[in-house]
């Protein structure tokens, strides 16, 4: 299957998981990934999703994530990418294979789960 090429034979772009984000994300989240276009998000903020319920699943869950090309190893790969290189994320748990393969079911309503994960980090806010 071409999804289960391995990163690193995958050209012309550098290798390992920074071309799987140019092919796969890059499109529509830009090359920066810090800016809000239209309906998609930045994702310099991604990591806050991990602090609340729910929030994580979200992540694999997003579908331009599950509906993506690559195999579950390439997502974990260019998730783990943009949470470390994009967001200033601390103490950051990596994404796994089996992760990945356990929660890549594309939401039905992604930006009303979104709203509703956002609710959550507002009301951790605060509350702090
Ligand atoms: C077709 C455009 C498109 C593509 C391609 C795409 N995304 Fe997205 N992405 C979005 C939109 C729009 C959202 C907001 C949720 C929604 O409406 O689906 C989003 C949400 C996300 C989120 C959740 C963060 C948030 O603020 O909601 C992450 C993480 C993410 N995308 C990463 C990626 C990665 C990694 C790829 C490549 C594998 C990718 N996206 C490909 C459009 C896209």
């Amino acid at each position: 299957m071409a999804g289960d090429v391995p990163p690193e034979t995958i050209g012309p772009w550098p290798k390992g998981a920074y071309s799987l984000y140019q092919m796969s994300c890059r499109g529509c989240h830009g090359n920066s990934a810090n800016v809000n276009v239209g309906t998609i998000p930045a994702l310099n903020q991604a990591h806050r999703y991990l602090g609340v319920k729910g929030g994580r699943p979200y992540l694999i869950r997003a579908p331009g994530v599950a509906n993506s090309p690559l195999t579950d190893r390439q997502t974990a790969a260019v998730l783990n990418w943009v949470l470390k290189h994009k967001t200033p994320v601390n103490n950051f748990i990596p994404f796994t294979t089996e992760e990945v393969a356990k929660h890549r079911q594309a939401s039905n309503n992604a930006l009303a789960e979104r709203a509703k994960l956002n609710a959550r980090m507002a009301a951790l806010e605060d509350w702090q």
